[in-house]
């Protein structure tokens, strides 16, 4: 019985070469995908499943990565809480009643996921059915922390003022939010492992905004939480950006890999990480801007600092922006698999 590559790095065992996937890799950098959105609004296609496991499926056809990410979003599962959540074109995410008191977190709605975004599970249903069996799929959501900054302060945040504001002032109203969240997160994920996702990523996608101290008193007793009660047998994988200063209280909180941005090399990173865990990144998503042979050059930076050790995912640091030319984003995947194939035979 062969395992998927992806899931055997996930787990740090040996693989023929390093296995890539990319944040974002079904999007709008796609014309096929720009298409399909001049018809649908994201909302509609998030919640029509085969419309979701199409756009999976497809993105993974065209780039021939080693993994497919379920179309979703992180902020499907705070619409059901009764805040007013509307994506408005140019302007992202918008949460109509943000909350910013103890009131308001008691007034968020909880419902079991199977309830509100039974979409989902059946997207990951139908998009598992029409997967190769040797392309892995990764069911996602946001962190406690993502999530509550954009219930918080109503959308995406510069400073996370009205966040960091709840976080100091009311201690109380704010752990009882992070603990809402995670009973809502942990049920999603784990509804997402039971539908068929293979593995999950947690995308912490803010946190780096927090100190060190802030994030051992606000933040990691709940990521302890969670990734505890998520199902086991799935590897999760547990992303940041701009986290050089959280990687080991990162690691600490939980994680079978531990996903790293470009800010920092992945070699220090690893090496602070601890390499009884898997790694996952980290191209600057700007480098698919560069001519071939810069791009070449950072692949290869990447693979080296790897270092050929078994436990690395190729990945970006963060998502593809939208004016990504789809043509480097082959190219990139096509030069991850022949030079990591070669890095490898070297070290046999
Ligand atoms: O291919 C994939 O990666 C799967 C799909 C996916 C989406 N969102 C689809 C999406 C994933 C994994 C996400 C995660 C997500 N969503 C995050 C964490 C990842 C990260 O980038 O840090 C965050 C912060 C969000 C919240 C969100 N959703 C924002 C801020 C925006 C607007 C900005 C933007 O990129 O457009 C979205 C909208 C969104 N989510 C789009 C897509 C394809 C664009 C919507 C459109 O088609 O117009």
């Amino acid at each position: 019985m062969n395992e998927p590559i992806f899931l055997q790095a996930c787990r740090r065992e040996p693989t023929p070469y390093t296995p890539v996937w990319l944040m974002r890799q079904a999007g709008r950098y796609m014309p096929e995908y720009r298409a399909l959105r001049e018809r649908v609004p994201f909302l509609t296609l998030c919640k029509t499943p085969d419309l979701a496991a199409q756009v999976t499926v497809d993105a993974v056809q065209r780039l021939g990565v080693d993994a497919a990410i379920i179309f979703a979003d992180i902020l499907l599962i705070v619409e059901p809480m009764g805040v007013g959540l509307e994506f408005s074109q140019g302007d992202g995410p918008v949460i109509h009643r943000p909350v910013r008191s103890g009131a308001d977190v008691d007034r968020l709605r909880e419902t079991p996921p199977a309830e509100t975004v039974p979409f989902v599970f059946a997207a990951v249903r139908n998009a598992r059915a029409n997967l190769p069996s040797h392309i892995p799929l990764i069911g996602f959501s946001g962190a406690p922390f993502t999530v509550a900054s954009y219930l918080i302060e109503g959308g995406s945040s510069r400073h996370y003022l009205e966040t960091k504001k709840l976080m100091y002032q009311d201690p109380g109203a704010w752990h009882a939010l992070m603990e809402r969240l995670v009973r809502v997160i942990v049920a999603y994920m784990n509804g997402q492992i039971a539908a068929g996702a293979q593995a999950v990523q947690l995308f912490d996608s803010w946190i780096g905004c927090l100190s060190p101290a802030d994030y051992q008193n606000f933040i990691l007793p709940h990521m302890q939480t969670l990734f505890r009660k998520l199902t086991p047998g799935a590897p999760v994988i547990h992303f940041g950006t701009e986290t050089a200063g959280l990687l080991e209280l990162m690691a600490e909180a939980g994680g079978d890999v531990i996903g790293v941005d470009w800010r920092i090399d992945l070699d220090v990173a690893w090496r602070r990480i601890g390499f009884d865990r898997a790694v996952q990144g980290n191209l600057d998503p700007l480098v698919l801007f560069a001519p071939r042979d810069e791009l070449r050059r950072q692949v290869a930076r990447v693979l080296r600092c790897a270092g050929g050790r078994p436990g690395h995912i190729f990945n970006l640091g963060h998502g593809i922006l939208p004016q990504t030319p789809v043509d480097n984003v082959i190219a990139l995947v096509d030069m991850v698999r022949e030079m990591s194939e070669k890095i490898v035979a070297s070290y046999q």
